[in-house]
């Protein structure tokens, strides 16, 4: 599926976070085993099959995608990749949302609108367990809209663990919320 995904995307440049981060958000969730993630912005559903896919048995993924329409894809896809009783998708803001979603989180990908990243991970903050990873898209070409973003995540007087993965064209900023 994410094959398929991977030929269509790059043909149409569609905007998903493609293989070369992709491997590195599978090798994050190897490495950390999340149980329950979140996902905000998920378009057509590849990071959404990408995490989902890479969960232990036992893990899940929360979607939260603004656009109705999206949101049906979303489901649909993951379903179609054997992946539907692991993923959950919600339509809606992701600001009116995740203070309505009740639990912890261990892994969240922030993938939506670049000027909400700071607000996203502020209303996220409270609902993470010590060791939680966020992994941020879109650092390098987005670089002066994530700037406070980064200055949090950077600069919190040691309550993140950040590092920026360099891709070339874009990068990723991977952060670990300390214990
Ligand atoms: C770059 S795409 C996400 C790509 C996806 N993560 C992937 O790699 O397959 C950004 C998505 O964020 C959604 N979005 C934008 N603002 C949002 C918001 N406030 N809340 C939730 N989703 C939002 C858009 O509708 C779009 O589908």
């Amino acid at each position: 599926m994410l094959a398929l995904m991977d030929r269509a995307t790059t043909l149409w440049h569609i905007p998903v976070v493609g293989r070369a981060k992709g491997r590195v958000i599978r090798r994050l969730i190897e490495r950390h085993r999340p149980t329950r993630a979140i996902e905000i912005g998920s378009l057509l559903g590849y990071s959404a099959i990408l995490i989902a896919g890479a969960l232990p048995p036992r893990g899940r993924l929360i979607c939260v995608e603004s656009n109705p329409y999206l949101a049906k894809f979303v489901k649909s896809n993951a379903e179609v990749a054997g992946l539907g009783r692991r993923v959950k998708v919600v339509a809606g803001d992701a600001l009116r949302v995740i203070p309505l979603l009740s639990g912890r989180f261990d892994f969240v990908l922030i993938d939506a609108a670049k000027e909400d990243y700071l607000d996203y991970l502020r209303q996220l903050e409270p609902k993470l367990v010590p060791g939680a990873v966020v992994v941020a898209d879109n650092t390098g070409i987005f670089r002066r809209d994530l700037a406070p973003y980064l200055e949090h995540v950077r600069d919190s007087a040691g309550r993140w663990l950040s590092r920026e993965h360099d891709f070339g064209g874009d990068a990723m900023e991977v952060s670990i919320l300390r214990g």
